[in-house]
């Protein structure tokens, strides 16, 4: 059998934390061949109750999961770090300007970044879920300089399921038959799902739709506010779909992804469609061999064009404030 792949989970005793690790225990994350050890890492005072989840990780009688370590301190929680997802956050509080938010968050990722250069394994691979997660992917890549930038990714995966969901229930069809939607730009409410590409049983989505209306009014509004039903509705922030969305982005990014399909990832730009190179920004991948390739020769039409570069430019806003901050 493989060795234990090493799985660094930030922020392990928040509720997506909670949702998580119990996926990534049963060999959700990676495969069913493999085994792995997870290392979670938390502030001081939420230690203890990630050691409570630790017990239940236990009881869990998990057969791929063959340790867990609980550390305060991010050098020791990335050491041979093989996959980190970067969950926990400083969250915007009543009153907090968007430089505090940043500022605040550059706390977390700087050090984080460090500690991932300084430790990580040859082969490490980070997905940055805390918010503002594609900013916060930078500031981390940028104090790692040791480490290929295009192993830091922001997730978008969860926007992009729930376009998916969206779409196939406009639709009436099942989830499964929706192909290549692509969410671009920032996991914020500027955000642009784009089904202009999509397929449904083959044929195109925006077609089988045929109403630009619902596109632009209902479809694409309703994908950017979802986080926000979800907080009025349930009384507390998406963490299960959270989870989910993380397990999906990593799952594929090592497994691949299926022969005429692709998934959403926040990558940094090479420069592809207009968006500076440099700027974490989703794009429409495919992946193959622990690797990802964004999707090249898209036409994108006045609509797509007018969204992309709206989002895009919130993210070169964002990168301008960090770099002032000296956080990048
Ligand atoms: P939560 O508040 O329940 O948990 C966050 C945890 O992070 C807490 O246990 C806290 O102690 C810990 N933490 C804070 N600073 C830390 C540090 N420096 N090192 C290690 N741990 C630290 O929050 P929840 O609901 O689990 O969400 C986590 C983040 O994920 C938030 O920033 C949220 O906005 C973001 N999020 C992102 C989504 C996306 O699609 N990219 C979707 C949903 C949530």
């Amino acid at each position: 059998t493989q060795a234990p792949v090493n799985v660094t989970v930030t922020g392990a005793a928040g509720q997506i934390g909670y949702a998580l690790l119990f996926r990534i225990a049963s060999g959700q994350l990676l495969g069913q061949d493999t085994p792995v050890k997870l290392r979670l890492l938390e502030i001081p005072q939420a230690v203890k109750a990630a050691e409570g989840t630790a017990l239940e990780l236990e009881d869990g009688a998990f057969p791929l999961l063959s340790g867990i370590d609980i550390f305060d301190d991010a050098k020791q929680a990335f050491a041979g770090v093989n996959v980190a997802l970067l969950v926990g956050a400083r969250p915007r509080t009543k009153g907090m300007e968007r430089g505090d938010l940043l500022e605040a968050n550059g706390g977390i990722f700087k050090p984080q970044g460090e500690a991932i250069n300084a430790g990580a394994a040859d082969d490490v691979k980070v997905l940055v879920v805390g918010n503002p997660a594609n900013t916060n992917a930078l500031i981390a890549q940028s104090h790692a300089p040791d480490v290929p930038a295009d192993r830091f990714t922001a997730m978008t995966r969860l926007d992009h399921n729930r376009a998916v969901a969206q779409l196939a229930k406009k639709l009436g069809v099942a989830v499964a038959d929706v192909k290549k939607l692509t969410i671009w730009g920032n996991h914020s409410a500027t955000q642009y799902p784009d089904i202009f590409h999509a397929e449904v049983g083959g044929k195109n989505a925006a077609e089988a739709v045929g109403d630009q209306s619902w596109i632009a009014d209902e479809f694409i509004p309703r994908v950017a506010k979802r986080g926000a039903e979800i907080i009025e509705a349930r009384g507390a922030s998406s963490a299960a779909s959270a989870a989910n969305a993380a397990i999906d982005h990593v799952y594929d990014w090592v497994n691949g992804t299926a022969e005429g399909d692709w998934v959403s990832m926040g990558i940094p730009s090479d420069g592809s469609y207009g968006v500076p190179e440099g700027l974490i920004s989703s794009f429409p991948v495919t992946t193959k061999d622990g690797k990802y390739e964004i999707v090249q020769g898209l036409d994108i039409d006045a609509f797509s064009r007018e969204r992309i570069d709206a989002s895009v430019r919130e993210l070169s806003e964002e990168r301008d404030a960090v770099k002032q901050l000296g956080l990048v």
